[in-house]
């Protein structure tokens, strides 16, 4: 298979994250972000372990392929995507794509009507899918992302109406 060959939609296993796959996602962030702007394997494990979240990830067999975490907010009716990352190895397959579906489809479940993440200005890849996804610019965060080695970077928060279907 080559990097780009995209994967049958019957070949997608997604499912929620348990407390024993916090390492196997800690080694997909490591290897998305550099170390000083990724999560820690801690802010990790609280972000998938609280219960105003949930953690989706995709699997081959037991290897974890890609994650993507969720954050829903008391009286809100906008779920909020904290993160999605796949593994390197398995980019540009449409796993990216089909995580943010079932995240979306999530939401509905729990009565959201919005679908709401910011984005590095610079991530033109990320910003490619969330647009193929149906996501709008809604607004610039002047230094969202604060790092001392990278400096500050400014954000895009995108959104999308979460139909009923
Ligand atoms: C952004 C990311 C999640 C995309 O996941 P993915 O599984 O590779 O994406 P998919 O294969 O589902 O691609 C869906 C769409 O995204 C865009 N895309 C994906 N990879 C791309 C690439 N290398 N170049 C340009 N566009 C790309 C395309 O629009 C693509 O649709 P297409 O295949 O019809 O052209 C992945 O690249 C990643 O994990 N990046 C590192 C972590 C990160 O930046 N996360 C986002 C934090 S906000």
């Amino acid at each position: 298979m080559t990097n780009s060959e995209k994967i049958k939609p019957s070949n997608f296993k997604i499912r929620y994250a348990k407390p024993n796959h916090i390492d196997a996602i800690f080694e997909i962030e490591k290897k998305c972000f550099p170390s000083l702007i990724r999560y820690s394997k801690q802010e990790l494990a609280y972000l998938i372990l609280q219960s105003n979240s949930i953690c989706l990830i995709e699997t081959l067999g037991e290897v974890v392929r890609a994650f993507l975490i969720v954050n829903f907010r008391a009286g809100s009716l906008i779920g909020r995507i904290v993160t999605i990352d796949v593994d390197p190895v398995f980019q540009n397959r449409g796993i990216g794509l089909r995580l943010l579906e079932k995240a979306e489809s999530e939401m509905r479940q729990r009565g959201m009507h919005w679908s709401q993440l910011e984005v590095s200005e610079t991530n033109k890849i990320a910003i490619a899918l969330y647009t193929k996804a149906g996501y709008l610019f809604k607004e610039m965060i002047e230094n969202y992302y604060k790092s001392k080695q990278h400096g500050t970077c400014n954000a895009i928060r995108m959104i999308k109406a979460l139909s009923e279907n």
